[in-house]
């Protein structure tokens, strides 16, 4: 009896993915460790800040479309479907899909500064 509650809390990575993902906890962090080396504020694309990332200052235009996650040039990049090479580029490893799948529920969710 009264055994512990330990079945609460042990996948709160789990849970957090049900409900809204933040640019501020979830994103940046991410695009920090594996994109900015690169994509900083060298020139072209620079995704250090979300103004910047919303800017998309690309050659292709914006690199975020609101709402639309799956058509996004960012979301494309990281699967290696649009033109050029994929992101991160070789001999760098593919994002997983729950990373991937994180950005893309973001830019579902509305692209928030949040
Ligand atoms: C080693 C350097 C490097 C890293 C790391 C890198 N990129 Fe890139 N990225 C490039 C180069 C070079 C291009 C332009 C050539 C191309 O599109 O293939 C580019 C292009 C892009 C574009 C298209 C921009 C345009 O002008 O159309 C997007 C979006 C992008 N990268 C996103 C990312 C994301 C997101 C990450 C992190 C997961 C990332 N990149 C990591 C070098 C890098």
């Amino acid at each position: 009896m009264f055994i512990a509650c330990s079945d609460f809390g042990t996948n709160p990575k789990e849970e957090e993915n049900l409900g809204e993902i933040s640019y501020k906890s979830d994103i940046q962090p991410m695009l920090n460790a594996t994109c900015i080396n690169c994509h900083g504020n060298k020139g072209g694309l620079s995704i250090s800040t979300y103004s910047n990332l919303m800017k998309g200052t690309s050659n292709n235009g914006p690199v975020v479309i609101v709402n639309d996650g799956a058509g996004s040039l960012i979301v494309r990049k990281l699967q290696g479907v649009a033109s050029g090479s994929r992101m991160p580029p070789e001999p760098l490893n593919k994002w997983s899909e729950s990373k991937i799948e994180t950005i893309k529920m973001w830019i579902d969710q509305g692209a928030k500064n949040n």
